[in-house]
């Protein structure tokens, strides 16, 4: 028989951990077909990849993707780090179902501006996807807030019972539509005024349908620990899975915290299923925040709207020319984007080295001067973490960004090489993968990704986009109500762990 690919000469990095091994891989249709030495077999395209790395394309489990998915380009720095599935409508923000009349207020602005909130429904939205073809495939979240924006009158405070009721009902309706499971960032307005209970209720609502409940937490400063035990007080009543977004110790305070924090997380791992997910920096970045000011932090703007030329300056170097303080000088900047230069290294590898900790990269792709990580996630992980400063090996990396995710969201047939999966696959270089992308100079393609293919399909080939749209929307599947995976559920993770 005539395959339509066939790999040949390749480093296969299976994704669930193992040691990779040489061999050759087939490809029909949107499959991966067959795998091991396939000398005899003949495809209409061979490719010699002279023991070079394959692996399946990795799974961006954190991303602001919502907009930008709608557009030709905008999803090139992901597919250029060798990224094939993001979960996007993170951190409470979700674009549907959501039509906003005016220009969004911060946090909306994460997934872009008031042309982007146009669909009353998630399926309006699945729709315009679908019907112009993605380049990723990707799995979408219903924010909290997007839906509290939606039925609330006034956002201030906690959602009464019928507001809750109202909620519960669009977000049903949203995953019945094609979303995912649900989101929360309880540490921005206008969800700070939420009640435990309201998010207990509809993070119960999504476990029904089998969806996760990811949460940026309620705090990442004075209350970290706390909002950590609120997160698992959620998990615990809604018998789902529970996923912590960009789990980080913030603030020269929290600097180590991340030891007791995983410490807590792991023992609620007993009895329920946890999960959570970092980025490989010890910087981080959101809209500006007029508190995080006069604080002595280094606050670097990435954005601002009344004032586009102060992009890439220093917060305390404008407050200084224009002669006030950081607050006056966030005050007339906003809205506006920042990093904020306040994690620990120590922290950051902490978190990196935990066997449930996935990649999600956070990037912010609407940021005129992006962190990052928009750009070099994956290829930081793979190149400066794994290889260089041997924090894990390869094949450790290439788990927490494929098998790992593709195991906790319940993504079947995808993050493996095995025959009968999805071939979304990446080939790389492990000698030279490398993020390029830098604080100065963020927008640059990772060195070391040579191929991209999602669904069978070639996306990405000697430093450009093919052209193709071959992605898909990824729908959760239900499951038993009450069911709990306990935290011996991955043997490959906690072996791993044990030996780092
Ligand atoms: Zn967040
Ligand atoms: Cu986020």
């Amino acid at each position: 028989m005539t395959h339509d690919i066939i790999f040949r000469n390749a480093r296969l990095f299976i994704g669930d951990g193992s040691e990779p091994f040489s061999g050759d891989i087939a490809v029909d249709g949107d499959r991966i077909s067959e795998i091991g030495d396939l000398g005899e077999a003949r495809a209409k395209q061979e490719i010699d990849l002279e023991g070079k790395a394959l692996a399946p394309g990795f799974i961006d489990v954190h991303t602001h993707d919502d907009g930008i998915l709608l557009t030709e380009t905008g999803m090139f720095p992901k597919i250029s780090q060798g990224v094939t599935t993001v979960i996007a409508g993170n951190c409470g923000i979700s674009l549907a179902p959501l039509t906003l009349q005016t220009a969004p207020p911060p946090p909306f602005t994460l997934v872009g501006g008031q042309e982007n909130f146009r669909f009353e429904s998630m399926a309006d939205y699945v729709g315009e996807l679908e019907n112009n073809g993605i380049l990723t495939n990707a799995a979408l979240l219903v924010g909290h807030t997007t839906l509290r924006q939606r039925v609330m009158q006034s956002t201030d405070g906690a959602a009464s019972p019928d507001e809750t009721a109202l909620m519960q009902e669009q977000l049903e309706k949203a995953i019945a539509e094609g979303a995912f499971g649900l989101s929360t960032g309880l540490d921005y307005p206008p969800a700070v005024g939420s009640s435990t209970d309201e998010v207990k209720i509809l993070a119960e609502a999504t476990a029904r349908l089998g969806g996760p409940y990811v949460t940026h937490t309620r705090n990442y400063f004075e209350k970290l620990e706390e909002a950590i035990e609120e997160a698992i007080d959620i998990a615990d009543y809604s018998g789902g899975k529970l996923v912590i977004s960009h789990h980080q110790a913030t603030g020269r305070a929290n600097h180590g915290k991340s030891v007791p924090t995983l410490k807590r997380i792991d023992e609620a791992r007993e009895h329920l299923d946890i999960a959570m997910d970092v980025y490989p920096y010890a910087a981080s970045s959101t809209v500006l925040r007029l508190e995080r000011c006069d604080t002595g932090l280094r606050i670097l703007v990435t954005w601002s709207d009344p004032h586009p030329e102060m992009a890439r300056r220093e917060l305390a170097d404008i407050a200084k020319e224009w002669q006030c303080t950081e607050r006056e000088a966030g005050l007339r900047l906003l809205p506006a984007g920042a990093v904020y230069f306040q994690l620990d290294e120590q922290d950051v590898q902490t978190i990196l080295k935990h066997p449930r900790t996935m990649i999600g990269s956070d990037g912010l792709p609407h940021d005129r001067h992006p962190h990052p990580r928009l750009w070099g996630t994956f290829p930081r992980v793979l190149g400066h973490y794994a290889r260089d400063l041997g924090l894990f090996t390869l094949q450790a990396a290439v788990f927490r960004m494929t098998g790992l995710p593709a195991q906790e969201f319940g993504f079947i047939d995808r993050g493996l090489l095995k025959p009968g999966y999805f071939a979304d696959l990446v080939v790389f270089d492990p000698d030279t993968v490398l993020d390029r992308a830098t604080f100065e100079d963020p927008e640059q393609p990772a060195a070391g990704i040579e191929r991209v293919f999602v669904n069978g399909v070639s996306v990405w080939e000697g430093g450009h986009a093919t052209g193709a749209r071959p992605g898909s929307i990824l729908k959760p599947r239900p499951i038993a109500q009450g069911r709990r995976i306990g935290g011996t559920s991955c043997a490959v993770c906690d072996e791993l762990y044990k030996a780092s």
